[in-house]
C-alpha cells in the first residue's frame, strides 16, 4: 500500500476507532485517534480545575501539555506530559465534557496543528470529526461512518460492561444524542460529512464487514 492518508469521520460510537485501528494494522499505517486528543484536554482542564468555557486557559493547557501515542502489547497508549492517561480519558466524566471543551476554536487550532504534524508522513488512518473538512482536506481516501442511535448506544453499553463501568442504556442514549447535536452544531469545524467522502452506514454490519467495504473503496480508488 502507497503511503496514503485515509480520513475517518463520523459521530460518536459509529464504529471510527475500532475500523481505524484495523485497517492500519493492516496497511502497516500509523493510527491517530483525534478524539483521544481532546479528550486529553478534557481531562487536564479537570485535573488542573480549568472551566471548559474558558477558551483561552484551556488553549495554554493544550499548548504546555503536549500529548503524545504510544504502542504497547495491549494496544494504542495515550500521554499527556509523559503521564498514561489511555483509560481515564474514556471515563465518563470526561466523556460529558468533551463536546463543550472541543468546541473552542484555540483549542482546534493547536490540536489540528499537532494532528497535521502527525500526519506529514503519510501512511496514516486518522479518525474524528473533522479531519476530512479540515485538518487533512488532501487526504487520498474520505469515508464518513454513520450508524443508528440505537445501534451505537448498544455498542457502547457492551463496551462500558466490559470495562466495568455502570450507567443505563438510556443515558447512554440521551448522551450519544445530546453530543451528535452537540458536534454537529458548533461554530467551529462541525461534524459534517465532507464533499468527497464516501458516506458508510454501519447499521447492522459486523467489523469485519465494515472492514471489508473500506478496503473496496480504497481499491475501487486504485490504491
Ligand atoms: O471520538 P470520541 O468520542 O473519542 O471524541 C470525543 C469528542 O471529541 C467528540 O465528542 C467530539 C470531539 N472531537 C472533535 O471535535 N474533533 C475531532 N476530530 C475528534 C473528536
Amino acid at each position: 500500500m502507497e503511503n496514503i492518508s485515509i480520513a475517518i469521520d463520523g459521530p460518536a460510537s459509529s464504529g471510527k476507532s475500532t475500523v481505524a485501528k484495523l485497517l492500519a494494522s493492516d496497511f502497516n499505517f500509523i493510527y491517530v485517534d483525534t478524539g483521544a486528543m481532546y479528550r486529553a484536554v478534557t481531562f487536564l482542564a479537570i485535573k488542573h480545575q480549568v472551566a471548559f468555557s474558558d477558551e483561552t486557559a484551556l488553549a495554554e493547557l493544550t499548548k504546555k501539555y503536549p500529548i503524545t501515542f504510544k504502542q504497547s502489547g495491549h494496544g494504542q497508549l495515550v500521554f499527556v506530559n509523559d503521564e498514561e492517561v489511555t483509560e481515564a480519558i474514556r471515563q465518563p466524566d470526561v466523556t460529558a465534557a468533551v463536546s463543550e471543551v472541543s468546541a473552542h476554536g484555540m483549542v482546534r487550532e493547536e490540536l489540528v496543528e499537532a494532528q497535521r504534524q502527525l500526519a506529514q508522513t503519510g501512511g496514516i488512518v486518522m479518525d474524528g470529526r473533522d479531519i476530512g473538512t479540515t485538518v487533512l482536506p488532501q487526504a487520498e481516501v474520505k469515508i464518513f461512518l454513520v450508524a443508528s442511535v440505537e445501534e451505537r448506544a448498544q455498542r457502547r453499553y457492551k463496551e462500558n460492561q466490559a470495562k466495568g463501568i455502570q450507567m443505563d442504556f438510556e443515558t447512554i442514549k440521551e448522551a450519544i444524542a445530546k453530543r451528535d447535536y452537540l458536534d454537529s452544531h458548533r461554530e467551529v469545524s462541525p461534524l459534517i460529512q465532507a464533499e468527497d467522502a464516501e458516506l458508510v452506514d454501519t447499521t447492522g454490519m459486523s467489523i469485519e464487514q465494515v472492514v471489508t467495504k473500506i478496503k473496496g473503496i480504497i481499491e475501487a480508488k486504485g490504491f
